[in-house]
């Protein structure tokens, strides 16, 4: 029977994707300690959690107001540790669970990328996976010495080199390259560990790769494009996307139409998981699951709101007032998350002002929140699995460790119950876990 993916989604962060997160009562506070790392892990593993993945940004969301101050006094996604380092701390405290991590084609070189990756996917046994993304804003332009975020399209033009770079880098090393024979003086074969040269437009990398085949072959490649050309790309290069769908009929449809796109460039669909985000609120009664939203409900901020949707569209949302409509040549201008814009355009049916923006995408919130007893959640969790919306689920925490804990104590066991989801990893890697088996050299091209 076709098996649910359970992915932690996971921040090295002050807060989880709610920044209201720090302010919750049980959060912990030890987020720059390995401590609170290994500990959720743990937890996910418990859960038998098949990936937990690490997102990023290379900058705080200080594009609000055109200064840091909010956002630093109210703790808005402002502490953002190496998310690579990171997930070292949390695969040496576990260990089957997956980890994941963001790196960004727009301002890494594909060779480090590479080497990081692979070397990290060696440290971890075989559970290491990239989160490919091509960033969003400005912000992260500057601190990246550059004066401004690259266009949309052309993003993703570089991110294909820089897939062919990193993937040709990660076939370098045949699978029984290495030797290591002392007795006959023999470290590894010559004719089994190949020269790359690669010459794009944007891109350029020549030379041998200084890391060998990991025990799953190369770390698996995560993609969440949403616009159109970011589907293109996941469909591509993707072996597990993430996906963000709160209306099920849009999710089957996204679903089947990503699927087809995946089969008509001849990989197999059924390989590549699509999971989408899920944002549980559990406890042992509805009512007291409704209790718990309330509190978290309490803790989001204005700011939260505000500071979160200038970072994902990269434009200063201070600079206009709450019921001001945006022209037309300021919504073009939105360079970030296109598909974000495009659906409170749609959703408005006119030019949204602010306070559309932050209604509709409820940025900063939980955006419809699966609040309920485990079955309750359950059931929601089935439906979405069972009707083809998606494979699995990226679960958001409200608060860290505490809504993982919840999750794993009361809606797992009900999801094992069901046979939708394993008891058991099937293997030691996150390949195994995933069921993609070992990947064969040059299957991306
Ligand atoms: C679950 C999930 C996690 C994501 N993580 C990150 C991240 O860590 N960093 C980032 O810059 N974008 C992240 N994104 C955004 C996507 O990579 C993508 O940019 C976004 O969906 C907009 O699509 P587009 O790039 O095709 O316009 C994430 C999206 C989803 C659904």
């Amino acid at each position: 029977m076709r098996q649910m993916v359970m992915v932690g989604f996971l921040q090295a962060q002050n807060c989880t994707t709610l920044a209201s997160a720090w302010r919750h009562p049980q959060a912990r506070s030890d987020f720059t300690t390995p401590a609170y790392y290994q500990r959720i892990g743990q937890i996910l593993e418990e859960g038998k959690f098949q990936l937990a993945f690490f997102d990023d940004r290379l900058s705080m969301p200080d594009i609000y107001g055109g200064n840091p101050a909010e956002v630093v006094a109210n703790g808005v996604r402002v502490v953002k540790l190496d998310p690579v380092a990171t997930m070292l701390a949390m695969g040496f405290g576990t260990s089957r669970l997956g980890i994941g991590s963001t790196a960004s084609t727009t301002y890494y070189e594909p060779f480090d990328v590479a080497r990081r990756f692979q070397t990290v996917d060696h440290m971890l046994g075989g559970r290491a996976a990239w989160n490919v993304v091509t960033s969003c804003n400005d912000a992260e332009a500057h601190n990246m010495g550059r004066d401004v975020h690259m266009e949309h399209d052309a993003r993703y033009d570089r991110a294909d080199e820089f897939m062919q770079i990193v993937l040709s880098c990660w076939d370098s090393w045949e699978d029984d390259a290495l030797v290591v024979d002392k007795t006959h003086g023999l470290f590894a074969h010559p004719d089994k560990v190949h020269r790359r040269e690669f010459n794009g437009n944007y891109l350029q990398s020549s030379g041998t790769f200084t890391v060998p085949r990991s025990p799953q072959g190369h770390p698996v490649v995560i993609q969440a494009g949403s616009s159109a050309r970011g589907k293109e790309f996941s469909a591509r290069w993707a072996e597990t996307v993430f996906v963000a769908h709160h209306d099920m009929a849009a999710g089957k449809r996204e679903y089947r139409s990503f699927k087809e796109a995946v089969a008509a460039l001849g990989r197999d669909p059924d390989k590549v998981t699509v999971n989408t985000i899920a944002y549980p609120v559990v406890a042992e009664t509805r009512s007291q699951a409704e209790d718990r939203m309330a509190v978290i409900d309490k803790l989001y901020k204005e700011v939260d709101g505000l500071s979160l949707l200038s970072e994902a569209l990269n434009f200063d949302f201070k600079t206009k007032g709450m019921d001001e409509s945006f022209s037309d040549a300021e919504l073009e201008g939105m360079s970030g998350m296109q598909a974000m814009r495009n659906r409170v355009v749609e959703a408005t049916g006119h030019n949204p002002t602010v306070r559309d923006f932050l209604e509709i995408t409820r940025r900063g919130r939980p955006r419809e929140a699966i609040v309920g007893s485990a079955r309750e959640v359950a059931d929601r969790l089935e439906q979405w699995f069972v009707e083809r919306a998606c494979d699995g689920f990226v679960v958001a925490a409200t608060h860290l460790p505490g809504a993982f804990e919840d999750f794993v104590r009361l809606v797992i066991p009900e999801l094992q119950r069901r046979g939708l989801y394993h008891r058991e990893y099937e293997g030691i890697t996150l390949r195994d876990n995933l069921g993609l088996g070992l990947p064969q050299p040059g299957w991306w091209k």
